[in-house]
Formats: C-alpha cells, sequence, structure tokens
C-alpha cells in the first residue's frame, strides 16, 4: 500500500515583530472584530483582505438566530472585495477574533467552507494569498490556503 504524506509550512511569529503592511493589516481585522454582529456565540472575528491594488476591505462575521444564515468575517470580507473589485486579484488577509473582553490566546483559522471560498479566490485569479491568522499575540502565516487545505476541490477536480 502506498501512503502520502501531506506537510503544511506554517511560519509562527509574534505580532509585535510585524512592521508594514503586514503590521497595517493585522491593525485592520483587528478593528473589523468591533463591527462583527454576534450576539450569539460572542466570538467576534474580523478580516482584513488586501488587494493587488493596494486597496483593504474589512469584514466581520454576521450572525442570524436562524444560525446557517449568518456568515464567517472571512467570507463577508473575500465577497465584498470580489464584488467590489471581479477584476482585481487578493494578495494577503489577516484574520483576529475577540471574546470575553480581549483578543483570542489561539490564533483564530478559517472554516472549512471560508478555507473553500480562498480556495475559489485562489484559482479564480491564479494568485496565492498569504494569510495571517493571528490570536492576542501570535501569528501563524501561511502562502496559501493549499497549505490548510491541501487536495482541495477545485474545477480541475471536474475535469
Ligand atoms: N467565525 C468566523 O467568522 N470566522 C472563523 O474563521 C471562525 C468562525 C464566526 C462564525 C460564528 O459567527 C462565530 O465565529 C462562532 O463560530
Amino acid at each position: 500500500m502506498e501512503s502520502l504524506e501531506i506537510i503544511t509550512k506554517i511560519k509562527v511569529y509574534s505580532i509585535e515583530s510585524c512592521t508594514g503592511e503586514k503590521k497595517k493589516l493585522i491593525e485592520k481585522a483587528r478593528q473589523a472584530t468591533q463591527s462583527a454582529y454576534a450576539p450569539y456565540s460572542n466570538y467576534s472575528v474580523g478580516a482584513a483582505v488586501l488587494l493587488k491594488n493596494g486597496e483593504i476591505i474589512t469584514g466581520s462575521n454576521q450572525e442570524n438566530a436562524a444560525y446557517p444564515s449568518g456568515l464567517c468575517a472571512e467570507r463577508t470580507a473575500l465577497f465584498y472585495a470580489n464584488a467590489q473589485y471581479p477584476d482585481v486579484a487578493v494578495s494577503m488577509v489577516a484574520i483576529a477574533a475577540f471574546n470575553k473582553g480581549n483578543f483570542t490566546p489561539d490564533v483564530c483559522s478559517p472554516c472549512g467552507s471560508c478555507r473553500q471560498v480562498f480556495v475559489e479566490v485562489e484559482n479564480r485569479f491564479d494568485t496565492p494569498v498569504t494569510i495571517l491568522m493571528c490570536s492576542k499575540d501570535k501569528v501563524y502565516e501561511v502562502s496559501s490556503i493549499k497549505e490548510i487545505l491541501p487536495l482541495s476541490f477545485s474545477k480541475q477536480s471536474m475535469l
């Protein structure tokens, strides 16, 4: 029997050490947590999307009494970015979460549905998206969603 080994590369560093556009994007994601509508989970997520044209679009989770009708911060931001700038690739996304009065002790990593949307965004523009998953003091960075969604399903799968 054959087996495949899948290796994920994640850079880990402190938020404090961030400079330039990463620092700015993380700050925007943190600010965006404040616009979350999360009365059911009390877990407020912010996402900041940096486009290739330099624009930054932010989004936050928007919950609903009918739970599945809500939407995560990442998809709120990515869909809005793609709707406003349908021809502009996404280059980087920062994600942060806030609950119990502070940014979270664990990094906020995208849920399965959001990962699938990241795959579509990367494939659509043929451009990998750097993802910065933040906690109160740390960043996990991947250079593509494919690092954390290996064997993903895409239009290639249907050829
Ligand atoms: N959530 C996000 O917005 N992004 C994530 O990466 C993880 C989860 C939201 C969905 C829901 O509103 C709340 O966080 C708790 O799951």
